[in-house]
């Protein structure tokens, strides 16, 4: 059986370019899809309610305004996102220097201006990439973008505290972004969706995806298992790079768990969707943020 292996991340053309890498993978192929230039949308989400997730930015293309993928806000100068959202690029933003992208903060509505957002454009030379991502089974899928002017906090606009380890969180994190409701769905997306997902034990995780599950890089979460079998919450094309946010065991704080990542197709049961493990790179963040 092959396995469609797809980044959370949007297409502007909609038009699949299937890599034909077809990689020799335990009991069958995994035919790798690229989908350039990335974007994705939460798959039975809700409307969030405006300034409810203010540690998320939007991503876009400055000409098309694209909205490809997502970020988290670390400070008012470092977003936290996903490398596969900078290695397939546009092809109007091959060009290092060229201020291509922006990051959209206090983000609600893409179509209207709310009086909440702030615009920062960037190049790809604001843009660090973890040097051992692994574009075929997305080790490491982890990017910062380091903004030339700060961002100013408000009720819209706030940094997400990191995952501490030693606290503890619960399994149930929420999701958000701009991606799409359903695989292939023509439809955009323009308000920001939410959805609750549960954070899986390693051993479901390996036991739903086997060996492309990498337990010391990945978390894999999924519709909760007392949810319905109709409503299957995850993450699509769109969302990669958004950030997985769970609450500690004591209080109400959000921490940041991981980063949208990677699944097959979206909203499936079987396969629950995959995640950087942020825990596994605060190193690698403390070491390449500035400031
Ligand atoms: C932050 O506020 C200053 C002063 O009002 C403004 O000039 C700047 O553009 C704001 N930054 C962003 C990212 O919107
Ligand atoms: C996605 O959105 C479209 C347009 O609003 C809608 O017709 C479709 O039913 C939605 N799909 C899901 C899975 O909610």
């Amino acid at each position: 059986m092959g396995l469609l292996r797809v980044s959370y991340q949007h297409f502007s053309c909609l038009i699949l370019i299937i890599t034909s890498t077809f990689l020799s993978c335990g009991s069958g192929m995994t035919i790798e899809i690229k989908i350039s230039p990335p974007t994705g949308k939460i798959v039975h989400g809700t409307n969030a309610i405006h300034g409810s997730i203010p540690y998320l930015v939007s991503i876009q293309t400055v000409h098309q305004q694209l909205a490809f993928c997502g970020g988290a806000i670390l400070d008012r100068m470092t977003i936290l996102t996903a490398a596969h959202c900078f290695t397939d690029r546009p092809s109007d933003c091959l060009e290092d220097s060229k201020d291509c992208y922006k990051i959209v903060a206090g983000e609600h509505d893409l179509k209207h201006y709310e009086g909440s957002e702030q615009t920062v454009v960037f190049s790809m030379s604001n843009v660090v990439v973890h040097e051992h991502y692994d574009r075929f089974h997305y080790d490491n899928d982890i990017a910062l973008i380091r903004l030339k002017t700060p961002l100013n906090l408000s009720g819209y606009v706030e940094p997400i505290a990191l995952i501490d380890p030693d606290i503890g969180h619960t399994d149930r994190a929420v999701i958000a972004g701009w991606g799409k409701n359903e695989s292939n769905s023509k439809h955009d997306v323009e308000i920001l969706q939410r959805t609750e997902v549960q954070i899986f034990s390693n051993q479901h995780c390996h036991n739903q995806w086997g060996d492309d599950y990498h337990a010391e890089t990945m978390i894999c979460a999924g519709a909760p298992s007392d949810s319905s079998q109709e409503l299957v919450t995850d993450a699509c094309q769109g969302d990669s790079g958004g950030p997985l946010m769970a609450r500690s065991n004591t209080g109400h704080k959000r921490y940041l768990v991981g980063i949208i990542s990677w699944g097959y197709d979206c909203g499936f049961r079987e396969y629950p969707g995959l995640y950087t493990k942020v825990e596994a790179y605060l190193k690698w963040i403390e070491r390449n943020r500035q400031g």
